[in-house]
């Protein structure tokens, strides 16, 4: 995944693409660049590794003009290097293109452009463009975009600017997203929210196979086959401030911190203690169909899958129709079952993760019904699945994912008590109960944030160790998983996250003073099993860490540490017991001197398979 920028009005551009840059940093941090057009003349700065290389650059050597167009860069083909970092150019030197995707074709393109004389000076699959554009180029950019986009294959979201054809930025997209921001006479592309929110709330995101044409007169929009189109103007509720770091250290803590925020926006307008009622307007599901629903099947990847496996226990639980939770890049190549009265939850917090869009694809094609849960409005999941649940956890920037889960739960949570309801499994006021428990969550929260001083001196105490056990049991299993994922994103130790039941069939083997064990393990169903997998983890020698209910005394004399959070209706426990993991993996990140916010190798949504 990479991140595409352009600007066009009276601002310094060098700073507005840099700033916008910087906002989009978390989508890959590999190599970076941008390319203005000054006088009539294409100047473009490249560097490998991050913006601030960037920016260096360009304080050395600044540049100058009325438009450009940037990107920063998560590498598919071809090393990170300067060479191959965007913009890339044509063999004129007068067109130059970002791009985020990947060109499936790119090879048969090469092959036929380099027989037309095209010179080629990069590994990347992006080079392309510049030189379909160059070769079906006359006078008008976005006549030669259109032409060239029909002959491209895969998915790109690329915007391009020509010195042959200036004052102009031309974005096409097919797959990633491009979101267009609306100025007073300024105008801005670029592949999220945040480098346009300070700027203007009012923006315009493109369809797959449109085509935005920028010049100083305003934008215009037609599709690939060059019909002109008139597209809504969305306004943005989130305010700018959200996307900077506001006194904290890193994003990642400041995100965590944000959780009961988050929770409650979740909630809020969702429930109701007078009418007892859930109200989710954008599900876009009949009560008829929602009665009918005999099986789910739940997809994502990464921590939204582990929000999935957690969803899968509150369903069942509450609604007692069997769930499937399924990893989007397995979904597509198992041969899956579409029953009739199927629902298909697809949970993706970008809503742009190839492998998930792919499956709610496969299963739209397929005339399965879906429904996304999703934190970025407008995004593609959002647009193309039936219904939508969106989690308002505000913009997440720390590439792990934090309050985007939290919230994912309580969407889940939300929509398992409304389709218990709709199904009439509910006593009468019962619901009333799960209301309040949910209402008293971020409270909860807070409390366990309050011990974060706690957290990190175990941190300090743990930071040296190389391997990591994480157990958990029933609900409590998944973030098992969470857990484990969010040590090994952060601080690149090795960690495994295991259902402490199956323990006794491997892991167990591990044990041993140098592997701490993290066990989850509020008085649940479960506690006392829990119990059991501690006392074979210490009688081999094994360290053990704690997520314990506060007044659980017995646990106090069995473990090495231990961390208390506040009781619970057992089935919300996920809720608090994931908030300590968050905070041990940052501190312990934080300590080996990791870079929290974005980790290697990592990019913050995955757009490519
Ligand atoms: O945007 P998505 O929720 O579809 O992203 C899925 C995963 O890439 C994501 O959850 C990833 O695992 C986390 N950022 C890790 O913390």
């Amino acid at each position: 995944m990479c991140g595409i920028i352009g600007y066009l009005g009276p601002k310094k551009i060098s700073s507005i693409l840099i700033e916008g840059l910087k906002k989009l940093e978390y989508r890959g941090y590999d190599s970076a660049g941008l390319a203005v057009v000054n006088k009539g003349k294409l100047e473009i700065r490249r560097v490998k590794g991050k913006i601030s290389n960037l920016e260096e650059i360009i304080r050395m050597s600044p540049i100058d003009g009325n438009y450009g167009i940037g990107h920063t860069r998560w590498a598919t083909h071809g090393r990170p290097s300067e060479e191959n970092a965007h913009p890339h150019r044509d063999c004129s030197e007068t067109i130059v293109v970002v791009h985020n995707g990947i060109i499936e074709n790119y090879l048969d393109l090469k092959k036929e452009l380099l027989e037309k004389g095209h010179i080629f000076r990069t590994e990347t699959d992006t080079e392309v463009i510049a030189h379909l554009i160059e070769e079906n180029f006359e006078k008008n950019l976005e006549i030669a975009v259109q032409k060239a986009v029909k002959k491209l294959g895969g998915v790109f979201a690329f915007a391009v600017i020509s010195s042959k054809d200036p004052e102009k930025i031309v974005t096409a997209k097919k797959g990633p997203p491009a979101i267009i921001g609306l100025g007073s006479d300024e105008y801005f592309v670029s592949s999220d929210l945040a480098p346009i929110l300070g700027h203007t709330k009012d923006v315009i995101f493109l369809d797959d196979e449109e085509i935005a044409v920028i010049d100083k007169n305003g934008v215009q929009f037609m599709n690939f086959q060059g019909k002109t189109l008139s597209k809504k103007i969305d306004t943005i509720t989130w305010d700018p401030i959200m996307v900077e770091k506001g006194g904290f250290k890193h994003f990642m803590l400041k995100e965590i911190f944000e959780q009961p925020r988050a929770l409650r926006e979740t909630l809020m307008g969702r429930i109701s203690l007078d009418t007892g009622k859930i109200y989710l307007d954008e599900i876009n599901l009949s009560p008829d169909f929602l009665r009918k629903i005999s099986r789910i099947n739940i997809i994502a990847c990464g921590t939204s899958y582990h929000a999935g496996l957690v969803g899968k226990y509150f369903l069942e639980n509450l609604t007692h129709i069997p769930v499937e939770v399924d990893y989007s890049s397995e979904y597509r190549y198992r041969d899956f079952i579409l029953e009739k009265n199927q629902l298909n939850i697809i949970i993706s917090q970008s809503g742009e993760t190839a492998d998930t869009l792919a499956a709610l694809r496969i299963i739209k094609k397929n005339k399965g019904k879906t429904l996304s849960i999703c934190n970025m409005k407008g995004s593609t999941a959002t647009r193309e699945a039936d219904g939508v649940i969106y989690t308002h956890a505000g913009p997440e920037i720390g590439v792990a994912s934090t309050k985007t889960f939290t919230t994912q739960l309580m969407a889940l949570m939300l929509f398992s008590l409304y389709l218990a309801q709709v199904k009439n499994r509910f006593k009468k006021n019962e619901i009333l109960t799960y209301f309040q428990e949910l209402q008293r969550i971020p409270h909860k929260i807070e409390s366990i944030l309050y011990q974060s001083s706690k957290i990190e001196n175990l941190a300090q105490k743990y930071f040296h160790y190389t391997d990591f056990l994480y157990l958990g049991r029933w609900v409590n299993f998944p973030i098992a998983l969470e857990g484990a994922l969010k040590l090994k994103e952060i601080s690149y130790i090795h960690a495994e996250g295991y259902p402490a039941g199956e323990m006794k069939h491997g892991p167990i083997a591990l044990i041993e003073e140098k592997m701490p064990t993290v066990a989850i393990a509020p008085k649940d169903r479960v506690y006392e099993k829990m119990l059991s997998n501690i006392s074979e983890v210490k009688t081999r020698n094994g360290i053990v860490l704690a997520v314990a209910w506060e007044e659980d005394k017995e646990i106090r004399e069995k473990v090495d540490e231990i961390i208390y959070i506040p009781s619970s209706h057992p089935l919300f426990t996920p809720f608090l017991t994931v908030i300590p993991l968050q905070l041990f993996a940052y501190y312990i990140g934080l300590k080996r001197g990791a870079d929290v916010d974005q980790p290697r190798n990592l990019a913050k949504s995955v757009t490519v398979e």
